[in-house]
């Protein structure tokens, strides 16, 4: 970590990532790094090797039946929109909830901005959880999916998606899982689950680099082809491939990032995702018990912290939320993410909108004393808004 930095936007992006995972991700990209499956000499072989390995972890990783249905994207919004493109048809309705990312937001409103389909969106209770009743209240006979955030990255609650998934199993609906803050923190099984897709990136909680994630889809859920090109077989036919993974990949394989994402699962492995997520939330109790004792912070959706990920919003009275984490930044050295988080209806329900909050994300390299430092500019930043006596 450079200098004393106190680094708590995980939920952004895991920093830093583990050494031997980026040390292990160049040395083998330096040695294998060609195209994969795109060649019959021996490295190019190897390298489709490499991302099948990825494509296998990843399926045990998630409870994915069929390795090759783990398909790479650049990232969970890309998965996302994969998804949502290739599942809809004119005329369908989308359920989805008010919890989402605009990862979700946007490619619903700009499908019905084209008079293309309608949505309703579920609600969440003051501690920020869906009832799997609204959701199955929500679903009409046109319902083409339903789309529900595993893990929020602005309260940090974690939705309970296997009741979730019986609801929309029961009605025949498949549900499409948002895992960009789960995923490596919260165990995924989506058999169990009856999910149909879970959409994941590789640079939060499984330690991979940036412009990496995917789409582990159930062999039940048929998704149509939105992005065409060269896959590296049936190259006679101008057809794109329509068998999986290569239905959903065009274009060269990020290799690298492939490769650091399996490594970040090895490093996961070695760690134990429940060990992770116990450290992650011991620290996040200890931030929240200091926060909540001091005068003029407002602390939103921790006061059950067992359905959970490591992260948690606050506003400080009388402070703009920016101002904060520029105070945070500039004297303190603690680096927080502010403002909307990209999910701006979760705002609008809490009634923080437009403004937002501060958003403190921890990580697996996050120290007590990170935290205890943090409570203490907190008190600072706190106790300066109510001498300034500006309302909020
Ligand atoms: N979605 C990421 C976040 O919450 C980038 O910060």
């Amino acid at each position: 970590m450079p200098g004393d930095l106190i680094y708590l936007d995980n939920a952004a992006t895991t920093y830093p990532k583990p050494r031997p995972v980026l040390d292990r991700m160049i040395d083998i990209y330096g040695r294998q790094g060609v195209s994969p499956g795109r060649g019959s000499y021996d490295l190019a072989v190897e390298a489709e090797e490499l991302a099948g390995a990825a494509r296998s972890k990843l399926a045990r990783f998630f409870k994915c039946p069929d390795p090759d249905r783990v398909i790479f994207a650049g990232n969970a919004t890309d998965a996302l929109n994969l998804v949502i493109q290739g599942l809809i048809r004119p005329g369908d309705h989308v359920v989805s909830t008010r919890l989402e990312h605009n990862s979700v937001l946007r490619p619903l409103y700009h499908l019905r901005q084209q008079g293309r389909i309608d949505y309703d969106l579920a609600s969440f209770d003051g501690q920020g959880f869906i009832d799997p009743a609204e959701i199955g209240r929500l679903i009409r006979a046109d319902t083409r999916m339903v789309i529900v955030n595993h893990a929020s990255n602005v309260l940090g609650t974690v939705q309970p998606v296997a009741e979730i998934g019986r609801v929309c199993a029961d009605r025949g609906v498949p549900l499409i899982i948002d895992a960009a803050q789960s995923a490596g923190v919260i165990p995924i099984d989506m058999s169990a689950w009856q999910v149909g897709a879970v959409a994941f990136t590789g640079h939060k909680s499984l330690f991979g680099p940036s412009g990496i994630g995917g789409l582990a889809v159930s062999p039940e859920l048929e998704i149509q082809i939105t992005r065409f090109g060269g896959t590296g077989i049936d190259s006679h036919s101008l057809t794109h491939t329509p068998t999986f993974p290569h239905r959903l990949e065009a274009g060269t394989l990020n290799l690298l990032g492939v490769i650091g994402l399996s490594l970040g699962l090895d490093f996961l492995e070695a760690e134990g995702i429940e060990v992770i997520h116990r450290r992650e939330m011991e620290l996040l109790a200890r931030l929240r018990d200091g926060l909540a004792g001091l005068p003029g912070i407002r602390l939103y959706g921790v006061e059950d912290l067992s359905r959970h990920v490591g992260l948690m919003m606050v506003n400080v009275e009388g402070i703009d939320p920016e101002d904060v984490g520029a105070i945070l930044d500039a004297d303190f050295d603690i680096a927080v993410r502010v403002g909307l988080h990209c999910a701006p209806l979760v705002h609008e329900s809490l009634g923080t909108a437009p403004r937002g909050g501060v958003r403190f994300s921890l990580g697996p390299f996050n120290r007590v004393e990170e935290i205890d430092r943090t409570i203490a500019a907190m008190r600072l930043i706190a106790e300066s808004g109510k001498r300034s006596g500006k309302p909020r």
